[in-house]
């Protein structure tokens, strides 16, 4: 669980990434930012290509980021959309959310009331994991 100060940053950090997204072909601008183990904040944004199914969602960028910064446990994950409604993470995402925080706590933030927050285990059930392999 991220502390209300944690979770303010958290919010500061997706808005800002989703300012910075790079997405010419969609327009739908999303932002991304992930609580690790360690207490530290990673952002992400939305990255298209011309070759459409390159593109990587802002929730994998900041996931990434935090992985090769050595950071492999995820808390929480907040995503922001400049929409009317909160948009909730795509299921290659909630698979890669799955992967370094099984028990990560997601929330969708927009510019409207609408919010979605919820467990990664209500979002992808039945899910397949690290542990499947062993
Ligand atoms: N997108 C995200 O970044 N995260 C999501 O959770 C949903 C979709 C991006 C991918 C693409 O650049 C654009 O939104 C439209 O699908």
């Amino acid at each position: 669980m991220p502390t209300p100060a944690q979770l303010r940053k958290l919010k500061t950090a997706a808005k800002t990434a989703a300012g910075r997204a790079y997405a010419p072909y969609s327009k739908f601008r999303v932002g991304a930012a992930v609580l690790t183990g360690s207490g530290k904040i990673f952002a992400g944004c939305n990255v298209e290509n011309a070759s459409y199914g390159l593109c990587n969602c802002a929730e994998r960028t900041a996931i990434f980021s935090a992985v090769a910064a050595g950071e492999r446990k995820l808390k929480c994950v907040v995503v922001y959309t400049p929409t009317k409604n909160a948009t909730a993470p795509c299921g290659a995402c909630r698979q890669v959310i799955f992967e370094f925080g099984p028990t990560v706590r997601i929330i969708s933030i927009c510019d409207g009331r609408d919010q979605i927050d919820g467990s990664i285990r209500s979002l992808l059930p039945a899910a397949f994991g690290p542990a499947d392999l062993i």
